[in-house]
């Protein structure tokens, strides 16, 4: 069989390498150079390795709790089930995870878990030493790679989807095959704090909505509560909390436990939340004091964040530093089955850009890589098996309602940025919510159709960007991620 692979993060590289092994033809196409996109950037690590007093229900029930009655039982199971079998063979294929004097693998602890269950590698550069260990296997295999190769749509023939047409070097080419399984990752940039890379824009989730493919529960983002608020985002791993780092407000007060029992290892949607809301009733950025871990095992466990902190000017040996939330990862998305068929025949989705059920409403820490792994390797082992037979009954994507005369100011990427950081964002109003859906509409209908690969970026964002504000528009309740503030008109009512 001919299968192409869309994507080239964990979740793109499992599922081609699974491809090949299984005698396809396999052809994995990716939007930069591969090996990019948001894996190599992960620090936080890989779920699911089990001490003795651990075991795969403990993470099971950690995992659900975290997703707030939104997760499918079934989805969480098999992640922690097959959760064993993928690190073992991201072992085998080269990954080395830290381990101490005995050669044990090094266990860490991360917001919401319950024990420490979680491998890194290189200390806080686990997703780095992934990509590259699994980069390299793709070198040497016999799958065809093309790189710099923007996805522009699906191919369907006959209500299947059979290929893909790509945007590369200026022109427009189709390549055709049996099965696509898209690995594209997430839309971080639609905010305008993200953690995510430039290419993070929605491709992959923009094509299968216009395949008629069914998406859900894009209202439920994850924010990372603590990226430096110094320059370009970067990420400050929640395992810096789980080493016992406090977030601190102005006067030095741990401000999180006033909301949470559990402090800074809270749930990421309420350490979100509670970083957002005192940083602006201070009026500055909160900040993560890490001083009482030390210089030496900061260097150590965290040589990357030690390194960029010291780069833009920070000892955070001797000093706390200025955090503040950013879009970190989708919990919704291309919705797919137990083994990554979407309600399309012939299309499949792992990693990010897929809803397996596994996240719920608010993703535990450190199951986003594992997830990719299992649910990629399974994608592409359900591809021989039965490619036609997916369970997901399609429904037509809710895209359309009328634009009123609106006097919007005109669309830029930066504007849409603003726009649903402000909007739909960690704190959303009803009323906000229905404002930026109708300025994007506005902003959908005097689109030009897209010809340049910025141009098509941003119709996607534009297109997913809709989704997700007219699935936070339906959700008249706050759950997990989603979370509804009082509208200021009610306030004292
Ligand atoms: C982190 O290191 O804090 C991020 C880990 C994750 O998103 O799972």
């Amino acid at each position: 069989m001919n299968v192409i692979v869309v994507g080239s993060g964990i979740a793109g590289l499992t599922a081609a390498l699974h491809a090949a092994d299984a005698g396809h033809r396999t052809t994995l196409v990716t939007k930069d150079a591969l090996g990019g996109g948001c894996t190599p950037l992960a620090q936080g690590g890989v779920a699911g390795v089990y001490g003795p007093d651990d075991s795969p229900a403990l993470h099971a029930s950690d995992t659900l709790a975290a997703g707030a009655g939104w997760s499918d039982p079934a989805a969480v199971d098999i992640l922690v089930h097959d959760g064993s079998a993928r690190i073992a063979e991201l072992i085998a294929r080269g990954v080395a995870f830290d381990r101490d004097a005995n050669g044990m693998l090094l266990l860490g602890r991360e917001a919401a878990h319950t024990h420490a269950r979680i491998v890194h590698a290189g200390g806080d550069a686990t997703g780095a030493a992934i990509s590259r260990a699994l980069v390299a296997k793709v070198w040497s295999s016999s799958i065809e790679v093309i790189e710099h190769a923007l996805l522009v749509d699906l191919l369907a023939h006959d209500g299947s989807v059979r290929g893909i047409r790509i945007l590369r070097g200026g022109a427009c080419t189709e390549i055709h095959a049996d099965a696509v399984i898209l690995a594209t990752g997430g839309a971080g940039r639609l905010f305008a704090h993200t953690t995510n890379p430039p290419g993070a824009t929605g491709d992959g989730i923009a094509a299968a909505l216009r395949a008629g493919a069914m998406v859900a529960d894009l209202e439920f983002v994850q924010f990372h509560p603590t990226v430096l608020d110094a320059g370009e985002p970067f990420l400050i791993s929640e395992a810096v909390r789980g080493e016992g780092a406090a977030l601190i407000d102005d006067e030095g007060r741990r401000f999180v436990f006033e909301v949470h029992a559990d402090g800074e290892l809270a749930p990421r949607d309420v350490v979100a939340r509670a970083v957002a809301r005192q940083a602006a009733s201070q009026g500055s950025p909160v900040r993560l004091d890490a001083t009482m871990i030390g210089a030496s095992r900061l260097a150590e466990r965290f040589p990357t964040i030690d390194r960029v902190t010291r780069e833009r000017g920070f000892d955070w040996s001797r000093e706390p530093i200025p955090v503040t939330p950013a879009a970190h990862y989708l919990m919704g998305g291309v919705v797919t089955d137990l083994d990554g068929r979407t309600s399309v025949p012939g299309l499949f989705a792992a990693g990010e850009v897929a809803r397996t059920g596994v996240h719920g409403a608010n993703r535990l820490a450190s199951n986003s890589l594992l997830e990719a792994a299992v649910f990629g390797a399974r994608a592409a082992d359900a591809v021989t098996s039965s490619l036609f037979r997916s369970r997901i009954m399609p429904v037509s994507a809710v895209l359309s309602g009328g634009i009123r005369d609106l006097n919007v100011v005109g669309f830029s990427r930066s504007a849409l940025q603003h726009l649903m950081w402000d909007h739909v964002g960690l704190l959303r109003t009803r009323t906000g919510i229905a404002e930026a859906l109708e300025t994007i509409r506005a902003w959908r209908a005097a689109a030009p159709a897209p010809t340049t690969r910025t141009e098509h970026e941003d119709a996607d964002l534009l297109l997913v960007a809709e989704a997700m504000a007219s699935a936070a528009l339906a959700r008249t309740e706050s759950v997990g991620a989603h979370h509804l503030e009082l509208e200021p008109a009610l306030i004292g009512a």
